[in-house]
């Protein structure tokens, strides 16, 4: 679809397609089906877009439970692809693909990569790990789509890296906010001034960034930076994208994707504005339909800038990424805000909580910057100190480590080494 139709075009097409995916869901899987007999709906209680909030939510655990093929609601033999997420413990989530869901990820990424600048014939440096995670292989086929030349580097290799972006000079580069940072050190490195590259325009994902880590990897590659959101349950990447001519948080692909907030502890329907747990249903996908998908992701649903898709602000942090401090709620995000407003500090951090006595204390690593000198690190630091007390209530302790020192990450950053001890 064209991606500025009428609000109400809009909205009849997701109920139409809404209606389609229901029943899609219940004729093709049998743990759709017990769950929506148990809740007393089925696919003839969807008359209008506010029907949906009838139903139940999905989780997590409920496409773990189907571990691996039993979310499909098609035969396993009309896959064309499968992907996972890696999941911090446990097995993995398994995700399928028919050939017109594909084609329907490719023509997303395609319209991402183009609300970002980039058009038929540049090239794109994909530095995204390929593989079962849907960042390499989903942005790889977008581009293709888009008509772009595709440079499939994944993660890792870091020096080839930029050995390949000064050789092979492309215009957009796909990658993690984390990993960017860790090709910016070694341009550093390799003596190559990273504001003389190629890219012009950034689209970076997969994992929280604020404001100030933009303004960071703008201002040294001399680029555009715009987000990009997805989520391998609903997709992959490119369920929602940023357009480089408003910057103003990603614009959710609402043709394909019908999004909810709620509040994470009632499940309760939040309206548009409000803070809550971003929720999805999936219209079109074939193999693996999600309904009322619970991402874990905060956010707020925003107005579309001149268009009927509403946009979503940034991610502030995922629900189980909260640590509650002495009591006090703190999102890694929050410390990340601070740190990058400390211009001798590196954009690099690590928080690690510990309980050493009976209370929880809070440790932010910090980096120098190379040329920082001691005395502006520890005004630095004192500022960090003051302002995390101040902007969030809590007392932190601050230690620096040279520069350089910090792990980097290839994808998605690790931010939180939790030490206390499991209850
Ligand atoms: O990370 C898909 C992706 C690949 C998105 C490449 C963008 C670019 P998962 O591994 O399933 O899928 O992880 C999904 O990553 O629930 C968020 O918590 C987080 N996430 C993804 N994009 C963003 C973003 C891919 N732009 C989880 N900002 C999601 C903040 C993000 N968090």
């Amino acid at each position: 679809m064209d991606p500025a139709p009428t609000l109400s075009a809009l909205r009849a097409l997701q109920l139409e397609r809404l209606k389609d995916s229901i029943a899609r869901a219940y004729a093709g899987n049998p743990a759709y089906r017990a769950k929506f007999d148990a809740a007393g709906v089925s696919p003839a209680t969807i008359t209008s877009l506010d029907d949906l909030a009838k139903f139940p939510f999905t989780t997590k655990a409920d496409l773990r439970a189907a571990y691996p093929f039993g979310f499909l609601a098609v035969p396993r033999t009309d896959l064309v692809r499968i992907h996972a997420s890696s999941g911090t413990t446990g097995k993995p989530t398994v995700v399928g693909y028919t050939q017109r869901d594909i084609d329907t990820w490719a023509d997303l990424i395609a319209r991402s990569i183009y609300a970002a600048g980039g058009r038929p014939g540049m090239k794109v440096h994909i530095a995204y790990g390929y593989g079962l995670f849907t960042g390499g292989l989903g942005c790889h086929y977008g581009a293709e789509r888009l008509g772009c030349t595709v440079i499939p580097m994944s993660g890792g290799q870091t020096e080839r890296q930029v050995q390949l972006i000064a050789d092979f000079a492309p215009e957009i580069i796909m990658v993690t906010p984390s990993y960017m940072l860790a090709i910016l050190d070694e341009f550093h490195r390799q003596g190559i001034d990273p504001r003389a590259s190629s890219i012009k325009i950034g689209i970076f994902g997969a994992e929280p960034w604020g404001e100030g880590m933009r303004k960071e990897i703008e201002d040294a590659f001399d680029l555009t930076a715009v987000d990009i959101y997805g989520i391998s349950e609903v997709i992959g990447p490119g369920v929602a994208q940023e357009y480089a001519d408003t910057k103003d948080g990603p614009t959710i692909w609402e043709d394909h994707f019908y999004p909810e907030i709620i509040d994470p502890e009632t499940g309760a329907p939040k309206p548009d504005g409000e803070e809550g747990e971003l929720v999805f249903t999936s219209l079109t996908k074939e193999a693996m339909p999600v309904i009322r998908y619970r991402t874990r992701d905060l956010t707020r649903l925003l107005p579309g800038q001149g268009r009927a898709m509403r946009r979503m602000a940034r991610i502030r942090a995922r629900t189980d990424d909260m640590l509650i401090i002495r009591g006090v709620n703190v999102f890694p995000s929050q410390i990340e805000e601070q740190v990058m407003k400390c211009p001798h500090l590196a954009p690099h951090y690590l928080i690690e909580v510990a309980r050493p006595g009976r209370t929880d204390e809070m440790t932010v690593m910090v980096e120098r910057r190379p040329d920082a000198s001691d005395a502006a690190c520890a005004a630095d630091m004192a500022a960090l100190t003051a302002r995390v007390k101040d902007i969030i209530g809590i007392s932190i302790a601050v230690d620096l480590k040279p520069a350089g020192s910090l792990d980097r990450s290839q994808g998605k950053a690790k931010r939180v080494v939790d030490r206390r001890p499991k209850l």
